[in-house]
């Protein structure tokens, strides 16, 4: 029977992801209770003003461990890592934070008998052999970033941590987030929140993949609402571990500036492509996720008119 989680370290806490999760862990479980770890970034004011924050460099044994101790933490959110466009850039980094840094954090789980740890993968798992619509939970892992090469080791080695070494690790592929809160920094999905500052603030926004360009795509709230739940979920119903597939909506570059011009009619797109469309490209259109459906209960809440509504709104009271 898994340990109750009490105290938790999220790392990479100043990330878009990062930085909205520790605010609802610490409105679940108390704020004392949920420590901000961050390597080079300074977390929000929020972040900083509502709970404990440490350095922590996962590539850093010592200095993980130390936390852990000091706190008593029995879960680690893992939410430090080198996204798809930076990894191309840099894909040693990416391979030493991704891959040693998440291998630290198991080692650690596995020395000090945590109860959960979490590490999102991602839609990167996935490469052009893969099957692009309704991608299924099973299905061919080749991918073509050096993001989705680590993405696909992490699945495999936290499952084959939980199998061999009983440490219950669980994540999920991600698809883009979207948000409103802190900027994404260095993925390829970035231009389905980069379109709105801009949208709200320029009126006009130079998209770098093609207009028909179609991913898919999820809202922080579910995101986050996931994450947790997955978190949650007794042992014995899971199935799967590491590599649960996760929907919510699928659409173009295209169809979100429409969408978004119902709420201000102004906005001009035009498109150029760089790099990050070829990895746009090998990625898929929509995904199966049945298997979360049917093992932890996932059923997201937004769709993309709710979703492009709540963003306007949202950014619209903090630029304008
Ligand atoms: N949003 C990520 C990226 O674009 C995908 O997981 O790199």
């Amino acid at each position: 029977m898994a340990r109750p989680m009490k105290r938790i370290l999220v790392t990479g806490s100043a990330g878009q992801i990062g930085s909205e999760l520790v605010m609802v862990l610490r409105d679940r479980y108390g704020n004392d209770d949920v420590v901000a770890g961050t390597n080079r970034t300074q977390p929000s004011k929020a972040v900083q003003e509502s709970g404990p924050v440490e350095v922590c460099n996962i590539n850093d044994k010592g200095q993980l461990h130390s936390i852990v101790d000091r706190y008593d933490i029995d879960t680690i959110y893992n939410m430090a890592a080198i996204l798809s466009a930076v990894g191309e850039q840099k894909p040693l980094l990416a391979w030493h934070v991704n891959m040693d840094g998440f291998h630290n954090v198991l080692e650690c789980a596995r020395e000090k008998e945590l109860a959960r740890v979490m590490n999102p993968s991602s839609i990167a798992a996935f490469g052009p052999e893969t099957p692009r619509m309704n991608t299924p939970q099973e299905t061919v892992l080749k991918p073509k970033t050096m993001y989705g090469v680590t993405k696909v080791a992490g699945e495999l080695l936290g499952d084959y941590y939980f199998k061999r070494f009983g440490v219950d690790v669980r994540g999920v592929r991600y698809p883009g987030i979207i948000s409103s809160e802190t900027l994404p920094g260095g993925g390829t999905t970035d231009y389905a929140v980069a379109i709105f500052y801009e949208a709200i603030q320029k009126k006009r926004y130079e998209c770098f993949v093609r207009e028909d360009t179609v991913l898919p795509m999820m809202y922080m709230p579910d995101a986050l609402k996931g994450l947790i739940d997955l978190a949650e979920a007794p042992l014995e119903n899971l199935k799967h571990h590491c590599d649960f597939n996760m929907a919510s909506m699928s659409f173009s570059a295209g169809e979100l500036a429409a969408e978004i011009r119902k709420h201000i009619p102004e906005l001009e797109v035009t498109y150029k492509p760089d790099f990050r469309q070829a990895i746009a490209d090998s990625w898929p259109q929509s995904i199966d996720d049945s298997a979360a459906r049917e093992e932890w209960g996932w059923k997201p809440s937004y769709d993309l008119a709710t979703m492009t509504k709540d963003m306007i709104e949202k950014l619209s009271a903090r630029l304008l």
